[in-house]
């Protein structure tokens, strides 16, 4: 089947989502691209609609082995009229737990076809200079294999006679998601002096956490730990202070060194 355009969707605080979407774009080759970035709050009020001519593509970090729970609503909202998808979970060299099956189960909730799947690894958000997790990734290593898993989507589809005839794979994961603990709020951000107030960490929060007029202010209550403040500031003024998340780092730090391989399905 050929189709008419692609519509890719990703959540990426710290852009390495946006990253695994963007090779695989580059591995399926010439096609009309819409990009939709719902990151930011503003980019999640419409409801996005699709059909079958086009490819959904929807990319979100792994959470504590899961989805985000911050856009459930508007994942659970797509309108796709048996649109071919794959969905894309991205993490930091942990584990992806049941976030590619949930992912998955989602857009066949809303009318989709999940007629690939990956799980990618990207540097985590608590990675840091000091104590790197995942660092860097996804690397060139990791790119040409997310190309070839482009192309290898493309060679699917034009295979196919039509989106209700593709084959769909079984993806990873239980489908009694693992519960995600409840973590108790922690203000958890540095800010140092070699702030200038410029608001780009405010700009960046995904939920809008952050004081636009006073970059130190940061609402532990709204915040989801994403670091996207922390990985944007370009003053690097903002860091993890000793606490629980520095804790979670150094954990990860010292037990999650060994490198995974991004894992495909078609
Ligand atoms: C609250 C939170 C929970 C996370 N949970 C996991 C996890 O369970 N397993 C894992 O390997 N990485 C986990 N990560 C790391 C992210 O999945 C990883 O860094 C991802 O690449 C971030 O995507 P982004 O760059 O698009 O924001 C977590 C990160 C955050 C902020």
């Amino acid at each position: 089947m050929k189709i008419e355009s692609v519509k890719t969707v990703y959540f990426s605080p710290t852009r390495t989502t946006k990253a695994v979407v963007e090779g695989i774009l580059r591995g399926l080759g010439p096609v009309g691209v819409e990009t939709l970035d719902v990151t930011r709050p503003d980019a999640r009020v419409e409801p996005l609609r699709t059909t079958d001519r086009d490819l959904l593509i929807v990319g979100v970090p792994v959470y504590r082995g899961r989805v985000p729970a911050l856009l459930n609503g508007w994942l659970h909202a797509i309108s796709a009229q048996d649109a071919p998808a794959v969905p894309v979970v991205v993490y930091g060299n942990r584990i992806y737990g049941d976030a590619l099956i949930e992912l998955g189960d989602i857009l066949t909730g809303c009318g989709c076809r999940p007629i690939a799947g990956a799980a990618c690894i990207g540097e985590h958000s608590f990675s840091s200079d000091e104590m790197p997790i995942a660092g860097g990734r996804p690397d060139a290593a990791d790119l040409y294999h997310i190309e070839a898993f482009g192309r290898r989507i493309r060679e699917k589809l034009d295979a196919a006679p039509s989106a209700d005839r593709i084959s769909v794979p079984t993806l990873p994961g239980c489908r009694q998601y693992q519960e995600t603990p409840q973590v108790p709020a922690e203000d958890f951000i540095a800010v140092s002096d070699a702030c200038t107030q410029c608001g780009i960490c405010a700009e960046v929060c995904p939920v809008s956490a952050i004081d636009p007029e006073e970059s130190s202010l940061t609402d532990a209550g709204v915040c989801i730990t994403c670091c996207a403040c922390i990985k944007s500031c370009p003053e690097h003024a903002r860091s993890i202070m000793p606490g629980r998340v520095k804790d979670m780092s150094l954990h990860l730090y010292t037990l999650c060194g060994e490198r995974k391989e991004p894992e495909f399905f078609l």
